[in-house]
């Protein structure tokens, strides 16, 4: 019997804890965090995001950029820290007041030009105009899905999607279906300005000489992640491209160790493939490669 899992109400009256959840823009929230000082990476993470996204060509001067979910807010303080001249203005947009109300501390420094709204995601983006750039960093898996789904007798509103954009499902075993970000996808892709988005995905991808992180790693339909008093789920990022491209939008992906752009890839393949945790610095690489490895990013033009 499908059953849709939800965060709601986790993430409406909670108090999410991201360093539990292990965020990837937490972990190098700083250039002074244990994660930077292992992988020698100089920037944060907002700030790595907006020089990449600067090569990707879509943060550019007099920039209106709107964040869903912007955690603590951590990867809009790297990015205005580094970019600023380039960003004329913020929409900050959360479900949680708690989250919302920490972001609007930690971004007190750029508050003439910030605004901060509390909302669904699923039900702001009628209002939103006048943006280029919209940021979806480590949400989407927050988004509602439809578990245990038999491909011989789907729910209607699975069925009539994945007839609609064509997905591919498994043909006898029971799956997970990423309902929510499909759905977010299909109503973002209407509008004409660029989205970033960045997840834990069921399929993922890995850079050139780096292909060794696939070891051990099953890939398919999306799997359940049991958090502190709430679950979240992989993603599908075969099925967001296809909705993306069904609307003639461009689509660019690969995997997130990109944004950070790590070096040394001799020494993390040694440490990774032999298992090794000798010392600190050993243990934080093997840790953060272990659990970046299923991670992509997906831009919209
Ligand atoms: C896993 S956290 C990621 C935070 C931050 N972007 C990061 O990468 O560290 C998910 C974020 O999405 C927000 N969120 C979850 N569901 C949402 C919804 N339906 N509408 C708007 N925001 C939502 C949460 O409150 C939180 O800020």
């Amino acid at each position: 019997m499908t059953e849709i899992n939800s965060t709601y109400d986790y993430h409406k009256s909670g108090k999410p804890d991201l360093i539990n959840e292990y965020t990837i823009c937490e972990s190098f929230a700083s250039e002074k965090s244990p994660c930077s000082l292992a992988f020698d990476v100089k920037k944060p993470y907002g700030a790595l995001l907006g020089d990449f996204l600067i090569r990707l060509g879509v943060l550019n001067p007099d920039s209106i950029i709107a964040e869903a979910g912007g955690g603590y807010g951590s990867l809009m303080i790297g990015m205005l820290q580094e970019h600023d001249h380039l960003i004329d203005r913020i929409i900050m947009f959360d479900l949680s007041f708690y989250l919302l109300k920490i972001q609007r501390n930690s971004l007190r420094k750029w508050q003439a030009k910030t605004d901060f709204i509390q909302a669904d995601i699923h039900e702001l983006f009628a209002s939103i105009s006048g943006i280029n750039l919209l940021i979806l960093n480590e949400v989407i898996g927050d988004m509602n899905v439809a578990c245990n789904n038999d491909p011989g007798n789907m729910k209607k509103e699975v069925n009539d999607l994945v007839r609609k954009y064509n997905l591919e499902i498994p043909e006898y075993e029971f799956f997970n279906f990423n309902i929510g970000a499909v759905r977010l996808v299909e109503e973002i892709s209407r509008h004409n300005y660029s989205v970033f988005l960045s997840e834990h995905s069921s399929d993922p991808v890995f850079p050139e000489g780096m292909e060794y992180l696939d070891r051990g790693l099953e890939q398919g339909f999306p799997r359940e992640i049991k958090l502190h008093k709430h679950s979240e789920f992989t993603i599908r990022f075969s099925h967001l491209v296809k909705v993306a491209q069904s609307f003639g939008r461009e689509v660019i992906t690969g995997p997130l160790i990109d944004v950070p752009g790590f070096r040394n890839i001799d020494s993390m393949r040694f440490i990774f493939l032999n298992r090794i945790c000798g010392t600190d610095k050993q243990e934080i690489i093997f840790e953060l490669l272990d659990h970046i490895r299923e991670y992509r990013w997906m831009l919209i033009k």
